[in-house]
């Protein structure tokens, strides 16, 4: 009878923090026969999820998010709460943490972390196991969440309960898809912390996990990949800049170099670089690197360049407004979220783009019909219709698609029907196809 209770008690699972990773996630793992608590600090928030409410794009096998979430609240074993007692009062626990340490006027703000971990460390029991699972500055797991969580719950990290980290390599809107997909790298403090960590994953449906040496290794090699990504666009934006300042199709130059069999992996140029991951990233590795003595002068130099890139773009615009004569004139922002149709808008390059177009006095109109806006200020007026936003408009800058803007094909310029001519378009997604757009006479940069 014992084994059997044990059995039923390691289904239950806590997943701290509901946010655009924390949600999909518990999701999968109630899809996987666990009962599952999530835990987050957003009342507001968390009452719309226990109604199934939840602006996100994302879908598990072709079902929306928020049908996914309406089913697994009427199961009567997944439970959004603000309540912590509830969310950890059972035995043989096991946590996921998913609260990050986001960018906060440059610097990282470790104090909801801090918070989640004075949440669980006073409810911690002897045995759980615990998997931080937010991206963290590297070494974070042995030298801050350990001794947090071990002074709080006066428990031993390598005795009394498990604590490993595992990196979230996941991208908002292919999240379900990737949870379970992609290679999951996981190491604990102990080899039992790696087997336990390693175990429930699979449980949850992870296809591959990696196990690994240590936590410092899985840490870095999450941070790694982000800032490869950042630099990568820095570069990418760079050549693209070139080629606009040059006249050259940026696009038709990209098409040749990918076709270069050891250069071909480029990414997308864009009006920046957004999101709670990749501008963050050096902020990381930073700390840890100068406490080695290694600087980083490429990935600050790229970091900067990425920062820079929507001032750029609203000084193209600007320029090419001067130079045609059109002063007042009027540009139109197409699409405000961090990247092609995601709700998230946060540290958004398209929003420091509206910003900055204001800042050089434009009239500027926004259309992002998606895009969760929240609590972001200091926005221009957003319309409800791209075709109204572009009406009338001398420049139309496209900073991410949202629909009807097709994803693969190039976007028909019927919904460009208004624009003023001459007009430009700054195509920072390669959304509409350049030899079409001049033969209308309306130039073109893409970037
Ligand atoms: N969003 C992504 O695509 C992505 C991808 C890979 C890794 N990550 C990493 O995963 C982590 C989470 O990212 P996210 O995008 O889900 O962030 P998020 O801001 O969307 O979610 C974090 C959630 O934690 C909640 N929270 C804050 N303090 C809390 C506390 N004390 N207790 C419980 N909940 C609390 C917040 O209310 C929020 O809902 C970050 O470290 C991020 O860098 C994110």
């Amino acid at each position: 009878m014992a084994p059997k209770n044990r059995i039923l008690a390691m289904k239950k699972a806590t997943v701290m923090g509901l946010g655009y990773v924390g949600l999909p996630l518990s999701l999968v793992l109630w899809s996987r026969g666990f009962e599952v608590y999530g835990l987050d600090v957003r009342e507001r928030y968390t009452k719309d999820l226990c109604e199934g409410r939840v602006k996100m794009a994302e879908s598990f096998n072709g079902e929306p998010i928020t049908s996914v979430l309406k089913r697994a609240v009427a199961s009567g074993r997944y439970h959004p709460t603000t309540d912590p007692d509830l969310a950890l009062g059972y035995d043989d626990q096991q946590i996921i943490l998913t609260v990050g340490i986001p960018l906060v006027d440059g610097k990282t703000y470790t104090k909801d972390l801090e918070a989640a971990l004075d949440t669980l460390g006073n409810r911690l029991r002897k045995g759980a196991l615990v998997i931080a699972r937010s991206t963290v500055i590297v070494g974070y797991t042995r030298s801050f969440i350990k001794p947090r969580l071990e002074e709080r719950s006066g428990l031993c990290a390598t005795e009394d309960f498990d604590l490993a980290f595992s990196s979230e390599r996941m991208a908002e809107n292919v999240a379900f898809e990737e949870l379970i997909g992609m290679v999951t790298p996981v190491a604990g403090l102990t080899p039992r912390a790696t087997r336990r960590a390693a175990d429930l994953l699979r449980e949850m449906g992870v296809k591959e996990v990696l196990e690994a040496s240590s936590p410092e290794a899985v840490e870095t090699a999450k941070v790694f990949e982000n800032i490869a990504r950042d630099v990568n666009i820095a570069l990418a934006n760079e050549y693209a800049n070139f080629c606009a300042a040059y006249g050259l199709d940026t696009k038709e130059v990209f098409s040749i170099v990918r076709t270069h069999k050891r250069v071909g992996f480029l990414h997308h140029p864009g009006p920046g670089v957004g999101g709670h991951c990749l501008p963050q990233a050096m902020f990381y590795l930073k700390p840890t690197a100068d406490s080695v003595g290694i600087g980083l002068p490429v990935i600050s130099t790229a970091r900067k360049a990425n920062d820079d890139q929507p001032v750029h773009v609203a000084s193209l615009a600007k320029l090419w407004l001067d130079a045609h004569g059109k002063k007042n004139g009027k540009v139109a922002l197409i699409g405000l979220a961090m990247k092609d149709y995601s709700t998230d808008a946060r540290l958004s390059p398209a929003v420091d783009l509206a910003r900055s177009l204001l800042d050089k006095g434009l009239g500027v109109v926004c259309w992002d019909p998606v895009a969760d806006l929240g609590s972001i200020s200091g926005l221009p007026t957003c319309v409800p219709t791209i075709e109204e936003a572009t009406k009338g408009a001398d420049v139309v800058i496209i900073a991410a698609r949202q629909e009807p803007l097709p994803e693969k094909s190039p976007a028909g310029l019927d919904l460009l029907s208004g624009m003023s001519k001459p007009g430009l378009l700054l195509d920072c997604r390669f959304a509409f196809d350049r030899a079409e757009v001049m033969k209308n006479g309306i130039d073109y940069i893409a970037l």
